[in-house]
């Protein structure tokens, strides 16, 4: 026997943590930036109507349907369209397609590096950028883990402290971004801050960037602007959109990137046959034909985001700007030492926030991270949720 079974790559890897699900009666959830409102009752005939016989047969293997109904929505063809068992898994078949693992790199470089001309199908010349994933921190905590599993280098560039976007003169200047990238990941509004960027600094980015930029708008509907032209004007940008968020389908996993057809024509090369499961086919199908159901949820969310962000304003909380269904809250007192926190208004650090909260049955998300360790990430729920929220704030305060 080998004295490991697993790959020593997959030995060192650190999984990605998914916010808890746990199962207590009574919790009220902030943890995950689901949809406090169900589906439309729509997309639930349709998915209980499909619960027959047909579950022994395969679903469509493209999600032709699905695909097809995308295309008419974003204006562009089927062949634009690719969809995943959630954004996840279109974004970590973009890490397949496009990136090279560093592995094995060294052994693959261009003969004509040694003085040799590269020979009719031997590997192309790759360089350090072939194999990098680039993304901003903090944004979206999967993109390092899917640029580890693959064996891939990882370059996190920092945003600028208040979460905005550097400029391109900046990037250029402070020297950490990469332009040449085999593959850049932007979260777009940011996660976990809420901010928005605007689609010019983002067409900017993208125009200044050589290899494939994914701008990954999960949020986006909660957003004043998107960026999906991009994705339709510029061969090298692809926009991944989920339907968990703003479409209350977390559980049924669906996702896609719309771009340039031969991008979209690799990664299907590389997709599971039956990737998207049948049920969340119908579902997603069922959802674009309801559309107007999930955007009177938008507006909701969206005027219960503002409220609560005012409620825990005025309570002492710095509340980031927000354009998503979530908010980055830093708690009062939070960063002051200990002795001075009294004065604040506030003992507790935003870990213990998490601790108190979640001992008043309200879970939200804490990140260890420390550009963000002291906020707590507070998803959106329905206005009583959000006052339950407030209500508990002020009793741990007083
Ligand atoms: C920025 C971002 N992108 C993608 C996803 C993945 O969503 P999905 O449920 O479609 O896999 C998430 C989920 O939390 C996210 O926050």
């Amino acid at each position: 026997m080998r004295s490991s079974l697993i790959r020593p790559l997959v030995q060192q890897l650190h999984a990605y943590v998914p916010g808890e699900q746990p199962k207590i009666k009574g919790l009220i959830k902030l943890n995950t930036n689901e949809n406090p409102y169900p589906p439309s009752p729509r997309v639930l005939k349709a998915v209980k109507a499909a619960v027959d016989g047909r579950l022994r047969l395969y679903p469509n293997p493209t999600a032709q349907a699905l695909r097809e109904k995308l295309a008419k929505l974003h204006g562009c063809g089927p062949e634009n369209v690719i969809v995943g068992n959630g954004s996840d898994e279109v974004l970590i078949m973009a890490v397949r397609a496009f990136v090279e693992p560093t592995v094995g790199l060294a052994s693959r470089l261009s003969p004509s590096k040694k003085g040799k001309k590269l020979e009719p199908g031997r590997m192309p010349v790759l360089c350090k950028s072939d194999s990098i994933v680039q993304y901003f921190a903090p944004s979206y905590s999967l993109y390092p883990v899917l640029a580890d599993i693959h064996g891939a280098a990882r370059n996190p560039v920092p945003l600028n402290a208040n979460f905005t976007m550097p400029s391109v003169p900046e990037l250029k200047c402070g020297g950490l971004w990469d332009f040449n990238a085999a593959l850049t990941l932007i979260t777009t509004p940011n996660a976990p801050s809420g901010r928005g960027y605007a689609t010019a600094e983002l067409e900017k980015l993208c125009r200044a960037t050589k290899g494939v930029v994914v701008l990954d708008e999960a949020y986006v509907d909660f957003a004043r602007e998107n960026a999906m032209k991009l994705a339709l004007k510029y061969p090298h940008v692809l926009v991944a959109r989920t339907f968990s968020k703003a479409y209350s389908l977390c559980f049924q996993r669906v996702g896609y990137f719309v771009g340039h057809p031969e991008l979209i024509a690799a990664l299907d090369k590389i997709r599971d046959s039956y990737n998207v499961n049948g049920l969340g086919q119908v579902a997603a199908v069922a959802t674009l034909e309801d559309l107007k159901y999930y955007r009177a949820n938008f507006r909701k969310i969206i005027s219960t985001r503002e409220k609560l962000s005012r409620a825990l304003t005025l309570l002492g909380f710095r509340v980031l700007p927000s354009q998503t269904n979530f908010i980055l809250a830093k708690p009062p007192g939070s960063v002051l030492p200990a002795s001075r926190r009294q004065d604040a208004g506030g003992t507790l650090t935003a870990k213990d926030w998490l601790q108190k909260l979640r001992e008043k049955k309200i879970l939200v998300r804490w990140f260890s991270q420390p550009e963000v360790k002291d906020y707590l990430r507070i998803t959106i729920g329905t206005p009583a949720e959000a006052e339950a929220l407030v209500k508990a704030v002020k009793v741990i305060l007083r």
